[in-house]
Formats: C-alpha cells, sequence, structure tokens
C-alpha cells in the first residue's frame, strides 16, 4: 500500500513522489526522442509487461535463452520509473543507451516526451477493458485506499497515472499513423501467436515459424508467471502479483452488477463518440 503522504498532482494527474517526482516527469516530457526508438505505451494493467517480454524476444530472438536472463525492466525500462532499489531514474540511463531503444510508459499523451510527436518514432499502444483493469490496479496496491475509495478513484481518473479514458482516447484516435500499432489486450489474448506476428512485422523483425512459435510459448501467462526476469518478483519482491490471472472477464466474479452499471454509465457515452468498443 502506497502512503497517502506520497500521492500528489503533477498537472492534474496524480504520482508517488518516491517513483514519479515531479523532477523526473518534468525531464521525460523534454527526453529527446530518436526516430528509431521503439514506444510500448499503455494505461496501467493494460498488458505492457506483456508486451515487453513479446517485444523483448522479437529484438532478442537470436538468442532467447540470453535475452529472457535480462530483468524486463532493464530490457525495456519504464521512462518515468525512479528504481528505488538501483538507485535509477530510467530516463537518464536511456540517455546513453545504444539506438534502437525501447522504452516503456503509461503516461497520458500531454506528459510524455513531446518529441514522440513530431519525430514520430514507432509506438505500440495496447488498450484494455476498463473492468479487467480496475480490479488489476486495485489489486496491484499502487494507492491507499479500500475498494470503495479506490473505485470511485478510478471512474473519477484520481488514480496514479491518471484517467484510463485521457489515455486510451489519443492512441486510439491515431490508431492508423503510419508509426502506431494500436492493439487490444483481449486480442492478443485471443491469438496470442497472430499477435506476435503483428508486433514483429510492424517492427520489421518478419520471424519463421519456430522463433514465433518459440516467442508464442515464452509469452504466454503461465511461462511468463514463472520466469523470475518477467514476472517483476526482482523489482516488487517475491510476494509481488504482477502476473495474478491474466484473463479476459475476471471482473464478472468480482464486480456487482450495480459496480459493472456505474463503469458502463461512466465511459460508454464517451467510447461510443471515439466509435471505439470493448470485448468484455
Ligand atoms: S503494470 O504494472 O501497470 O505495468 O501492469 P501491466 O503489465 O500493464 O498489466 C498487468 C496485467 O497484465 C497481465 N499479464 C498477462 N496476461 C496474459 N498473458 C500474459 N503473458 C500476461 N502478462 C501479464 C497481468 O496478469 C495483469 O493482469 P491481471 O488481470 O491483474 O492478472
Amino acid at each position: 500500500m502506497v502512503d497517502p503522504g506520497r500521492l500528489y498532482h503533477y498537472e492534474g494527474v496524480l504520482f508517488c513522489k518516491n517513483l514519479f517526482p515531479s523532477s523526473s516527469l518534468d525531464a521525460v516530457k523534454k527526453f529527446t526522442v530518436r526516430k528509431d526508438d521503439v514506444y510500448i505505451v499503455t494505461y496501467p494493467k493494460s498488458g505492457s509487461t506483456w508486451t515487453q517480454e513479446i517485444t523483448s524476444l522479437i529484438r532478442g530472438s537470436d538468442d532467447l535463452e540470453e535475452t529472457d536472463k535480462l530483468p524486463l525492466r532493464m530490457r525495456i525500462p519504464l521512462l518515468e520509473f525512479v528504481d528505488l532499489e538501483r538507485k535509477l531514474r530510467f530516463y537518464k540511463l536511456l540517455e546513453s543507451v545504444a539506438s534502437p531503444r525501447y522504452i516503456k510508459s503509461h503516461l497520458p499523451k500531454r506528459l510524455l516526451p513531446q518529441g514522440m510527436f513530431h519525430i514520430k518514432p514507432k509506438v505500440i499502444y495496447v488498450a484494455r477493458n476498463p473492468k479487467d483493469v480496475l480490479i488489476s490496479y486495485y489489486e496491484f496496491k499502487l494507492h491507499p485506499w479500500g475498494w470503495e475509495e479506490f473505485f470511485n478513484n478510478f471512474l473519477k481518473g484520481n488514480v496514479v497515472h491518471g484517467c484510463w479514458f485521457e489515455n486510451v482516447t489519443y492512441w486510439w484516435q491515431h490508431r492508423n499513423d503510419d508509426n502506431v500499432l494500436f492493439l487490444f489486450y483481449e486480442d492478443m489474448k485471443y491469438d496470442l501467436k497472430g499477435s506476435v506476428r503483428k508486433i514483429s512485422n510492424f517492427l520489421d523483425k518478419p520471424l519463421d515459424e519456430n522463433t514465433l512459435d518459440e516467442i508464442t510459448r515464452r509469452s504466454s501467462f503461465d511461462v511468463m508467471k514463472h520466469n523470475k526476469n518477467a514476472n517483476f518478483r526482482v523489482t516488487f519482491g517475491e510476494k509481488a502479483e504482477l502476473l495474478r490471472i491474466g484473463k479476459t472477464g475476471a471482473w464478472r466474479n468480482r464486480l456487482t452488477p450495480v459496480e459493472s452499471q456505474a463503469i458502463d454509465e461512466t465511459f460508454n457515452a464517451r467510447l461510443a463518440k471515439i466509435g471505439l468498443k470493448f470485448e468484455y
């Protein structure tokens, strides 16, 4: 659980001071973007770790075993994160990394490196339905609240990294840009191999069938859950459950009909306006 004293707002978006201090967020906005960077952007709890694993394996497909030996956060760092254990500021580390850099972020468009929007590096965006995101985020405990307070704050967009709808909207509206690959978590669940193939083609790294099968195997939920370099236990401790359930529709066992309806009422009309529909 987060100490409530550590929460603060940065340009109207909630963050934890120790993990995402304003000095980092200031620097990230001015971060020097390179044309050959690859960004994985998602709202929290939408499948970014999964996409990190797939993408890093595609990049390191010459030696998958060796690639999987390095913790994911070092293969593809979270741009805005301060790694307390190693005292690393990832945006600083990335300044000296050779191209092509692979970078992850959960920031909304207005807080991302502004160079991304004129230099136009490749961006893989992953969206997930808000009901499963809400529960996954509640369980992650990056907040100081009980269920009801978290639920209400999520609907208001007042949780760490801000509003789910704002985050998804920009990238959905830019889903057809040449430099953007827009994916749904739900589609990745339905057809993992097809999604790996889509990502590899987008990265201009087509793979042979055997490599495609092996990356699909390595990035399946059960294999990743037991891979200490992919399950983030090295970062968050042995009890951390980043890979918790890994299913679509798990919300059905958790939300009451009234809660489910409140989520629909908060987002459905706005989603319909931008033509975005989720599989629940
Ligand atoms: S974070 O902490 O914000 O970066 O979380 P993120 O990685 O974006 O999302 C975590 C959820 O993604 C699920 N996950 C997977 N699902 C299916 N297959 C694979 N391989 C996989 N890897 C991660 C993870 O279990 C979280 O969802 P929940 O619903 O909590 O299980």
